[in-house]
């Protein structure tokens, strides 16, 4: 036995280092298994057979001819899948999609919809047979007409009240010097991460194990626990990397598709998505229609605000994009007003996808901010800086630290935004009209319960545990750096290990909270063992393990506004020919909290910027009213920016912590989207002096 000093050699802070990825080697010589790749001995392959009607009733599956196809082995239908229940609130306290109930009955709610599972020994056969397969069905009369006025809307809301108010609207307009009324919106949008979905699921030894990409090993344990009447302690989770998620990578009709099969089979069953079955089975943003009208002072005071947002969601689930939302945190007013509707519509089920809520609701808002600011003739910076208000518009609440004028300051220094001639459509530079615009952001910054225990080992490392998700943050690094502090050693004696259920329940990678979360469970197991060492005691062979739960800790916190913010800044060219729009150089000033790994961290946020880049100029999924589906629902036909795309961009912050968080950390996950799409547009406006208010700006709409 050895006992190890630790403390005592402590290193300077890790946190706060620029630090490499700890798997970056196993990632680029192609050493790191995604979910889709992992070899399993006796593996079988499912597909899916989606729906190719938008709304209707399977009459008829010609499995038979399916069945003697070479190397099938099963078809799982609605008529012979195993039964699950959906009759439970799930992990994040809502039910489950019941989209992810796949085979329980012959109703179709959209198009893309899985209607069968072919099993064969490999994906290729699977596949053939998937395709070959013969579906009738008795069609009905679908509507995926997504528009602004659709009677059949109604108001929802995943936090809160969907429908918020003070004061005197219309007073309060009539008594404005300056009014701004105007409509917004935004398309259908796709996560379109890297890696598409996978999953593999076995029984061994009386477990269920699955091997999946996901946001959240404890999320997907508690859904398919529920959904299969299991003991969570008998579902093993592991999701070692993911290729992206962006809040599309819960559980998902394949991961049960997957289960169902290995059940039947008794034998390992990997089902994976591809690029086209995404569109339809991985969740997407809403389009939105948003209203926005704005009151103000001849000073630029904001006397009425008023933000009404309509999205759409699937005829089995609610789900709501919150756009309206971001209103009732950033900005107030005598009279602010604020509502989130929804229509019901035979389409898939929409999910959170980057900033849900922010994105959108920040392009409208931040856009319409910016007319109001003409209208002032107030500069757009200053006409925020104005408008920072003391408390919680709505909630009432202290803010616990907004460092929103840091970063609208810094960034306007840093733009170097004080040179800029306010006129639109007056810089010229060859056939490119040039214009800068800006907006602000805020994202929420929270904390969710987790366990991770800290292992001390007698070779003088330590192992952590926790079942975290890295997605392509960064998050396994960060938390490294995190337990060598909070053990008092250098990182390279710590190991973190993550993506495993069996680590115990912990936070998903979402709403920005997981690095937050995670580390503070790290903290307090990581703490309390170096408590222990301190105290001299021997490591046996087994090492010496602290477990760790901040469910109370985090119960205690003070209610607070709390959030990370920052001021986006972008310079555009317009070709005035083509109509075509170039970000030239773009910047975002953050105060999002202490930040653990700068390195990593400035890749989260021009991350987020190029989805508001993307938002703002390329993306946008076409549905087809005639058959309820996508046209192009591929990478060719849904574009997203590509480093061609993205000349000049810089991300930086201020100094920020947030003093409820024993690390200081608020969150860098998604508000580097926030606003960022406004900006771009607000830049389009300098550089021709017309307003695009639907996104995106595409080359025939400045035309
Ligand atoms: Mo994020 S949209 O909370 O994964």
């Amino acid at each position: 036995m050895t006992t190890v000093a630790t403390g005592t050699a402590a290193p300077t802070s890790a946190v706060g280092t620029a630090h490499t990825r700890v798997e970056g080697r196993d990632k680029v010589t192609g050493a790191a298994r995604y979910a889709g790749e992992i070899p399993f001995e006796n593996l079988a392959h499912g597909w899916l057979a989606l729906s190719t009607v938008a709304r209707g009733r399977i009459r008829a599956l010609e499995t038979d001819t399916v069945l003697g196809m070479p190397g099938v082995l099963a078809v799982l239908d609605h008529r012979n899948a195993p039964r699950v229940t959906t009759d439970y609130t799930g992990l994040l306290g809502t039910p489950p999609d019941p989209t992810c109930a796949v085979f329980q009955h012959d109703r179709v709610p959209h198009l893309g919809w899985p209607v069968a599972l072919v099993v064969a020994e490999t994906s290729e056969q699977a596949r053939e047979a998937a395709e070959a397969l013969v579906v009738h069905y008795d069609q009905e009369p679908h509507d995926v007409g997504f528009k602004g006025d659709h009677p059949d809307a109604y108001p929802l809301d995943s936090h809160g009240p969907a429908v918020t108010g003070k004061g005197d609207l219309d007073a309060e307009l009539a008594a404005s010097a300056h009014v701004v009324d105007r409509e917004f919106t935004t398309p259908e949008e796709h996560h379109s991460m890297m890696e598409p979905h996978a999953a593999t699921a076995r029984w061994e030894d009386g477990r269920l194990e699955v091997i999946d990409s996901n946001q959240g090993a404890t999320w997907v344990v508690g859904e398919l626990a529920n959904l299969f009447s299991l003991d969570p302690a008998s579902v093993r989770v592991r999701s070692e990397h993911v290729g992206g998620g962006f809040g599309s990578k819960g559980v998902r009709a394949h991961q049960v598709a997957a289960v169902m099969a290995a059940t039947t089979l008794q034998r390992p069953v990997r089902v994976v998505l591809t690029r086209r079955q995404m569109f339809s089975l991985a969740g997407y943003r809403s389009p939105t229609t948003q209203r926005v009208r704005l009151g103000a002072d001849a000073d630029g005071r904001l006397r009425a605000l008023e933000h009404r947002s309509l999205s759409m969601t699937s005829t089995v689930h609610e789900f709501i994009e919150s756009s309206a939302g971001v209103a009732r945190v950033m900005y107030d007013a005598d009279a602010h007003h604020t509502a989130n509707r929804v229509v019901r519509l035979d389409v898939p089920t929409p999910t959170w996808m980057r900033a849900p809520g922010e994105a959108p609701g920040s392009f409208a808002l931040e856009a319409a901010l910016d007319e109001l600011a003409e209208e002032c003739g107030i500069d757009p910076v200053e006409l925020r800086l104005r408008n920072e208000p003391a408390k919680g518009p709505v909630s009432g609440l202290p803010f616990a630290g907004r460092n929103l004028p840091a970063c609208l300051r810094e960034g306007a220094r840093r733009f170097g935004w004080a040179d800029r001639d306010p006129r639109p459509g007056v810089r010229r530079d060859g056939r490119w009209l040039l214009g800068t615009g800006m907006a602000a952001a805020s994202f929420g910054a929270g904390a969710a319960p987790s366990t991770a225990t800290a292992t001390a080992h007698p070779d003088g490392t330590f192992t952590v545990r926790i079942a975290a998700a890295d997605i392509g943050t960064g998050a396994r690094t960060a938390l490294t750096l995190v337990a060598a502090d909070a053990l008092g050693v250098r990182p390279e004696r710590v190991q973190v290990r993550i993506g495993d259920s069996d680590f115990g329940p912990a936070m998903i990678a979402g709403g920005s909270m997981g690095t937050r979360s995670w580390s503070w469970a790290i903290t307090a197991a990581a703490g309390e063992l170096r408590e222990r060492l301190a105290l001299g005691s021997d490591i046996p062979p087994e090492g010496i393990t602290v477990r760790s739960d901040t469910t109370a800790a985090i119960g205690a916190l003070a209610p607070a506004e709390r959030h990370s913010y920052g001021a986006q800044f972008a310079e555009v060219a317009v070709d005035v020919t083509t109509g075509e729009v170039r970000v030239r150089r773009m910047l975002g000033i953050f105060a999002a909290g202490r930040i653990v790994n700068p390195l990593t961290a400035r890749g989260q946020f021009l991350g987020g910027m190029i989805w508001g880049i993307s938002m703002a100029l390329h993306e946008e999924a076409v549905r087809d009213r005639a058959t309820g589906g996508h046209v192009g629902a591929d990478l060719a036909g849904y574009h997203v920016a590509t480093h061609a795309d993205v000349p000049h961009i810089e991300a930086d912050w201020i100094d920020d912590t947030d003093p409820g968080d024993p690390v200081g950390i608020k969150g860098i996950g998604e508000i580097g989207i926030v606003g960022a799409a406004a900006a771009v547009a607000n830049a389009v406006w300098h550089a021709t002096g017309v307003r695009h208010r639907d996104l995106p700006i595409r080359p025939d709409r400045v035309l």
